[in-house]
């Protein structure tokens, strides 16, 4: 059984689609968030069909109208989307054809493709920017807190292993840097993107005169110059799904970041770290266990990140192999897209609620960092300075520490007899090493964790993000 109300294209056809395939195909259910941008891409069209003579300016402005109202009752939720239309842009110019009759001109020198291609861009410009929000709430929270624990120290680790002290501070401005680059990832992406398709047809352009830089410059597809940027070849311009792909990965990256991030607090808030307590707002108790206070914002989180890794994997498997230009299985690429946009913009305004939160809990880091070995290479270091060769400084602390765990004495407390015998070239003063404020001072070039460069660091930061507020 099929229906004959799909008169859109259904000149050639003496049957509908059966119910089933309607079903099947149609996707207004996902791309109608796509709207919006369809209605200002359709906006610039008729204006461009008026300059061109296609339209009559009674005409443009009669779509226009339409246009305007249609949009505005989809943003009040009063628009009725009808699958038999298929998606989007059929739902919007049948609605428009009803009202106007101008509106049958509309698609002239159109094809869904360059148009959906046209509307995506403009979609995800709008989500670059969104995203570009949410990642700078993420860099000033994590900034403010990290300004408040300059002094505080705690282990870093490789392998989960002690390794040698950091300060809070500088943690947290390691995730600082990542959302950073993120930040530049999503901006270098929507310049890249700020192209314009339409005009491409549905895949070789069209014979009829239209004027594409008239439509690139209405929708603000321009170079600082404000010089039009269209898309240099038709068949790549509706076939290529660069642009999501892009997206997709920037996000799937961020994800990463996100996930880390979300991993280091999820450990350092466990009784075995005991680091932080993290905020009521974002944590959740047990049904069973009465004690729990358990960390679930940040492992959803953590959890939602394998989502965008998921997405990035399904538009790369989608468009690999496609001849081209268009297929429909293109059409796949919009529910992967939107879920990572609304996903990393979740977890990234998540986070900047909850990194205020944080609470240091000083004395379980303090004793955590009080361990004497995470200093053990700053005596190899010191050997160096009384003139040992690394090598042997290394061999030389190794011994000491191999004495430490045999007589079960802190490396620092070992009998100088003893401690002398196995490491040759210490000499008075040794001790002082494990001094921790000491240590901490001496890292002070660039990008490591004293305190000089850290300040540096978060001011550096902090007159960036005022800048632009
Ligand atoms: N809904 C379609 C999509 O997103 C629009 C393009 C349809 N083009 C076509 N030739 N059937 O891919």
């Amino acid at each position: 059984m099929g229906t004959d109300k799909q008169a859109t294209w259904g000149g050639r056809f003496t049957g509908g689609p059966s119910e089933r395939m309607q079903a099947f195909s149609e996707s207004v259910s996902f791309d109608a968030e796509l709207a919006p941008f369809d209605i200002i891409g359709s906006r610039a069209q008729a204006a461009m069909l008026e300059s061109i003579g296609i339209l009559t300016a009674e005409e443009r402005a009669a779509i226009d109208a339409g246009l305007v109202t249609i949009g505005e009752e989809i943003s009040a939720g009063e628009f009725t989307w009808d699958p038999v239309f298929e998606d989007v842009h059929m739902n919007i110019e049948q609605a428009l054809s009803a009202r106007v009759p101008a509106a049958a001109k509309l698609h002239t020198a159109r094809s869904r493709n360059d148009q959906v291609a046209t509307d995506v861009r403009l979609y995800l410009r709008w989500a670059a920017d969104e995203i570009d929000r949410s990642l700078a709430g993420v860099l000033a929270s994590l900034v403010d807190l990290a300004e408040k624990h300059v002094e505080l120290l705690v282990p870093g680790y490789t392998h989960l292993q002690r390794g040698q002290p950091v300060s809070v501070a500088h943690h947290l401005l390691a995730y600082v840097e990542m959302f950073g680059r993120d930040r530049e990832r999503f901006a270098l992406f929507r310049e890249r993107i700020n192209v314009c398709p339409l005009g491409s047809g549905a895949l070789a352009g069209t014979t009829l005169p239209i004027d594409r830089e008239f439509v690139a410059k209405e929708l603000g597809f321009v170079d600082e110059a404000g010089e039009p940027r269209l898309t240099e070849n038709s068949l790549d311009a509706v076939s290529d799904r660069d642009a999501p792909l892009e997206f997709c990965f920037n996000a799937a990256l961020s994800g990463l970041h996100l996930s880390r991030f979300a991993e280091d607090f999820i450990l350092w808030n466990s009784s075995e770290f005991g680091f932080v307590a993290l905020p009521d707002a974002y944590t959740t108790g047990s049904s069973l266990m009465p004690q729990k206070k358990n960390p679930d914002a940040l492992e959803l989180i953590r959890g939602k990140a394998a989502r965008l890794q998921g997405n990035l994997v399904t538009l790369q498997s989608m468009v690999k192999n496609l001849p081209l230009t268009y297929n429909r299985d293109l059409q796949e690429d919009k529910p992967p897209l939107f879920d990572s946009f609304r996903t990393l913009r979740d977890c990234l305004d998540v986070l900047a609620d909850l990194v205020p939160g944080i609470e240091f809990r000083p004395a379980r880091c303090e004793s955590a960092v009080s361990d004497p070995l995470l200093l053990a290479t700053d005596l190899a270091d010191y050997l160096v300075e009384q003139g040992v060769p690394f090598r042997q400084a290394h061999h030389q602390v190794g011994a000491l520490v191999g004495l430490s765990e045999k007589l079960d004495t802190p490396i620092n407390e070992l009998p100088e007899g003893e401690a002398r015998a196995a490491a040759e070239g210490l000499s008075d003063g040794w001790r002082e090493v494990f001094d921790l404020t000491r240590a901490m001072d001496r890292r002070s070039g660039p990008g490591m964790p004293g305190p000089v460069p850290v300040r540096k660091s978060l001011a550096r930061w902090k007159s960036r993000l005022a800048k632009e507020s």
